[in-house]
C-alpha cells in the first residue's frame, strides 16, 4: 500500500505570529479528527521551520521547506541548505516546484542537485513536475513531464529515489480555480508512474507516492483522490485555512 498524503505549501505566505496560529489551529483540529489514513505535512516559510517544528513535536504531522540549495553550506547569500533545513527538525523539502522553475530560473539541471543533496541530507524530496496551458494546448506535456523525470531527478539511484514523492502540478491549474479532471489528472499520474517503472523497477513505481496539485479543495479533493494512481495532494490556497484543510485531509481518509 502507497503512503497517501496531503501536503500544504503555504508559499510566500503568513508571518512568524500567523504561522504559529495556523499551526496551532491545525494541529488541534488534525488531533480530534484525522483518522490517521493520510500523511500530513506542512511546508511554511523558512522563517517559520523551526518554531513550527518545536508546534509540531510529539504529533505524526510532518514538516518540510518549499526549496533549498544543493550546497550545505557557503557564499551563496540569501540561501538556505538542506543540512539547515534539517537541522531545525524538518523532514521534506519541496523541489521544482513551477513557482521557482518560472520566477527564479531553476531548470533540471538545478532541481536534481537539489534533490541529491537533499537526500544526502537526511530530507525526504516532494518533487514537482507539470506543463504549461500552452504545452497542454500543443500537446507536448508528456514529453515535458518526461523531461523533468528523466534530467531533473532520476539521476537518484534506487536507494536515493526511495525518499521521494511525486507531485503532478499542471501549472495552468495552479491558483487559477481550473483543475485538471480527474480523468486528466489520472491520465498524467498513470504516466509518470509507468515512467519511474521503465527508469527504476515496477515495485518502486508501485510505492512511490505520486500527489496532485493544482486547485485542489474540499469539495473535488475526493473525485481525485479516487482514482487508481492519485495519492494525495499538494495543496496551495486551501492549505492556508485550517477548516478548508482539514476537510481535504477528510476527503482523503
Ligand atoms: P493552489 O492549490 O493554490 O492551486 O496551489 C497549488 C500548488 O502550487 C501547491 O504547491
Amino acid at each position: 500500500m502507497r503512503t497517501k498524503i496531503i501536503a500544504g505549501n503555504w508559499k510566500m505566505n503568513k508571518t512568524l505570529e500567523e504561522s504559529q496560529a495556523l499551526i496551532t489551529e491545525i494541529r488541534g483540529i488534525v488531533r480530534d479528527e484525522h483518522r490517521g489514513g493520510s500523511k500530513v505535512i506542512l511546508c511554511p516559510p523558512f522563517i517559520s521551520l523551526a518554531s513550527a517544528a518545536r508546534l509540531l513535536e510529539g504529533t505524526e504531522i510532518g514538516l518540510g521547506a518549499q526549496n533549498c540549495h544543493f550546497e550545505d553550506s557557503g557564499a551563496f547569500t540569501g540561501e538556505i541548505s538542506p543540512l539547515m533545513i534539517k537541522s531545525v527538525g524538518a523532514q521534506f523539502v519541496i523541489i521544482g516546484h513551477s513557482e521557482r522553475r518560472q520566477y527564479f530560473g531553476e531548470t533540471n539541471e538545478m532541481t536534481f542537485k537539489k534533490a541529491k543533496s537533499a537526500v544526502r541530507n537526511g530530507l525526504k524530496v516532494i518533487f514537482c513536475v507539470g506543463e504549461t496551458l500552452q504545452q497542454r494546448e500543443d500537446k507536448t506535456f508528456f514529453k515535458v513531464v518526461e523531461a523533468q523525470l528523466n534530467e531533473g531527478l532520476f539521476g537518484l539511484d534506487r536507494k536515493e529515489f526511495a525518499n521521494v514523492v511525486v507531485a503532478y502540478e499542471p501549472v495552468w491549474a495552479i491558483g487559477t480555480g481550473l483543475t485538471a479532471s480527474p480523468e486528466q489528472a489520472q491520465e498524467m499520474h498513470h504516466y509518470i508512474r509507468k515512467v519511474i517503472a521503465t527508469h527504476y523497477t515496477d515495485e518502486i513505481a508501485e510505492e512511490t507516492s505520486i500527489l496532485y496539485g493544482g486547485s485542489m479543495k474540499p469539495d473535488n479533493a475526493a473525485g481525485l483522490i479516487a482514482q487508481r494512481d492519485i495519492d494525495g495532494g499538494l495543496i496551495g490556497g486551501a492549505a492556508l485555512k485550517a477548516r478548508e484543510f482539514a476537510d481535504i485531509i477528510r476527503a482523503v481518509g
